[in-house]
């Protein structure tokens, strides 16, 4: 039986490419995808979303523009890691492929959806937690309805991506992620650490395309150059990472997580230098209050490509 899935994006490239992803893994059935600011702001996000939506049969899906603002925390995006667009400064290329759905609220979308659908819904966040949090701030009941709840966010034994110890996520909205955490819905977290471990490379990308010249794969080559000269310049490697797509693929496929540990888990909602930084122990740990989540440590890389290569270039 398939996936019943809300996915509630940031869009971003990496973003995009997961939502392509969804769209194509048998595994899901994608009901409705909901939007919030993050990488840029989610006016562009809707947009930008629109657009990748274009790409695909998308008939059937509902689409919820949510937060513009963190739950506390001041704006913050990442123009200069995904262009002001979100899609690398691309998308007027792909404008004419812009899907014509009417916008609804994110978060009664998301409760609504979870009311109406037969089997318990996942949900997939690949941008900050705010629609998420918000949800649950205005309907906990029908919220604790959700299956699961995999979100792309948090760095542990590692570095941050944002702030020194914080990744991208968690660092806009920590409040939100910390109400998430709190909620007592399942919550599987896909951190920095792992989603750092499937880069894509330029030299991928220009082999994969060079062998598939769908739109899906030209969109990839497009979307993701923007990307890519960010991380050459920034983190020295010529590519970008995969955080979003590998986050999809985990719902998808749970058996590529080769190692997953039960903790507590903190979210630093205010500090100087340590904002949206995760903080864990194991499930045993003193601090009485702190709730327990999954955290994915390790995945099946070779795994994770067949399945990008798969269902994004053949
Ligand atoms: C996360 O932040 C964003 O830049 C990416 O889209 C990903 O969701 C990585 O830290
Ligand atoms: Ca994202």
């Amino acid at each position: 039986m398939k996936r019943s899935v809300i996915l509630d994006v940031d869009t971003g490239v990496d973003d995009a490419i997961a939502i392509l992803l969804a769209l194509n893994l048998p595994q899901l059935e994608v009901k409705a995808i909901t939007m919030v600011s993050g990488n840029v702001h989610v006016d562009e996000v809707t947009e930008s979303t629109k657009t990748v939506l274009g790409l695909t049969d998308y008939h059937g899906i509902r689409l919820g523009k949510g937060s513009s603002v963190s739950l506390r925390r001041k704006r913050f995006h990442a123009p200069e890691v995904h262009g002001k667009d979100g899609l690398g400064n691309i998308r007027k290329r792909y404008d004419t492929y812009k899907a014509r759905i009417r916008t609804e609220r994110a978060v009664p979308l998301i409760l609504e959806t979870i009311k109406r659908t037969k089997i318990p819904i996942t949900i997939i966040a690949t941008g900050p937690l705010t629609n998420i949090a918000r949800a649950i701030l205005k309907d906990k009941r029908t919220m604790r309805c959700v299956k699961e709840i995999i979100s792309m966010g948090g760095s542990f034994e590692y570095r941050g991506n944002t702030g020194p110890l914080a990744e991208f996520n968690y660092y806009v909205d920590p409040d939100a992620a910390d109400v998430v955490a709190r909620s007592g819905i399942p919550l599987t977290v896909v951190p920095l650490n792992v989603t750092e471990t499937v880069p894509l490379k330029r030299e991928d990308i220009i082999r994969l395309t060079g062998k598939s010249n769908t739109l899906t794969a030209r969109f990839i080559y497009d979307v993701t150059k923007f990307y890519m000269d960010y991380h050459k310049k920034v983190e020295s490697f010529n590519g970008g990472f995969m955080h979003d797509p590998l986050t999809v693929v985990i719902a998808a496929i749970p058996s590529i997580v080769k190692k997953k540990i039960q903790r507590t888990m903190l979210v630093e909602t205010g500090g100087i230098y340590t904002g949206g930084t995760t903080l864990t122990r194991d499930a045993k740990g003193r601090e009485k209050h702190a709730p327990v989540v999954s955290i994915v440590m390790e995945i099946n890389r070779q795994k994770f490509w067949i399945t990008f290569r798969k269902y994004l270039f053949t």
